[in-house]
């Protein structure tokens, strides 16, 4: 049986890898080490985490730093992704026994998300830790999908802005989508890391609740928010046909970017909504009803 002790955590300063570590501290089960950017600021970690300098070029330099983890974990922005390929071979050489690459979005398992190239960095990290585990299987990987981020800041304006009251309805609106709080991923870590061989090789589909765009609309305006709602209506085919469009004139902005998401998270069957979950294998209780409000309160009032 793995038992999984030393946790090393890149991209832990972020949205994301904050409360991952601070997760992990927390749960008591490991010693966590903090793999940071040379000159990256030492953002306050507690005492009890060492922090070391890496340079994500050299996989001399992470191999050296990894020595001795049991795991690593990457929360690593979106725009640096292709930067996990050193991180892989590193983790590798360094007998790192289970990698959770920088995911913690759509289900890019579903084959319909196979050719947004928007994926293609994670999709490529995916396959190399795949091929590793065929060099030799004492390396594994897990890949999480929690579709949205469900921030303590609202996350999710891009579906429903409740305080501003405005919302782009796409598929008329009752397209159900998983959303996920930060502890809530961060528990799926946990999870991850103390069942090692159920999770081995394989994505986690986690989510703290399930809604639509309608059903947001609904609780906002039960909770006050009844009048001057701005709303508009898309499909989001449409959004895909033309992102593939700009995409191959060479318009690779945050709009484009944008419209690959709504895509991938709300079109009906595509990448944003989970039927099967490993919630209650990971540990993970989600959101009642009442809860999702008192969010949402909090999202109008912010
Ligand atoms: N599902 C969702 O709604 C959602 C939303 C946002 C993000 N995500 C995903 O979550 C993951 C983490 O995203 P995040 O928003 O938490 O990340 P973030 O806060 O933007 O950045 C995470 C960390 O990456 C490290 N990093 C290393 N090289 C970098 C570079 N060249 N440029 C920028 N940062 C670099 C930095 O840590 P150091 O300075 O310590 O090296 C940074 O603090 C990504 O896979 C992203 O796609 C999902």
């Amino acid at each position: 049986m793995t038992t999984i002790k030393n946790v090393a955590v890149v991209g832990a300063t972020g949205k994301i890898g904050r409360p991952i570590v601070d997760h992990l501290l927390a749960s008591k089960l490991f010693n966590v080490t903090v793999l940071t950017r040379n000159g990256s600021q030492d953002r306050g970690f507690p005492a009890n985490v060492s922090v070391k300098e890496v340079n994500y070029d050299s996989i001399e330099s992470l191999e050296s730093a990894l020595r001795g983890q049991d795991a690593l974990v990457s929360a690593m922005a979106f725009e640096a992704i292709h930067m996990q390929k050193n991180l892989v071979d590193a983790a590798f050489q360094a007998g790192v026994k289970r990698m959770i690459p920088s995911e913690y979005g759509n289900d890019l398992l579903n084959p319909k998300l196979a050719a947004f190239p928007i994926y293609q960095p994670k999709i490529a990290i995916r396959e190399q830790c795949e091929q590793k585990v065929k060099e030799n299987p004492s390396f594994s990987w897990t890949t999480i999908h929690n579709a949205s981020f469900l921030g303590p800041d609202w996350t999710l304006d891009f579906i429903v802005d409740v305080k501003e009251r405005k919302a782009d309805i796409k598929d008329g609106g009752d397209v159900l989508f998983c959303a996920t709080t930060y502890d809530d991923i961060a528990q799926a870590v946990i999870g991850i890391l103390t069942h090692p061989e159920e999770t081995a090789n394989r994505p986690v589909r986690i989510s703290s609740v399930n809604t639509t765009q309608n059903e947001l609309i609904a609780i906002a305006k039960e909770l006050g928010a009844t009048d001057g709602w701005n709303l508009t209506y898309s499909q989001t085919e449409n959004l895909e046909s033309e992102a593939f469009r700009r995409w191959s004139e060479g318009d690779h902005s945050e709009e484009v970017i944008a419209m690959f998401i709504n895509r991938a998270f709300i079109g009906k069957g595509w990448g944003g909504y989970f039927p099967v979950r490993d919630n209650d294998l990971l540990g993970i209780k989600g959101l009642g009803r009442d809860e999702l409000k008192a969010i949402i309160k909090l999202a109008i009032d912010r």
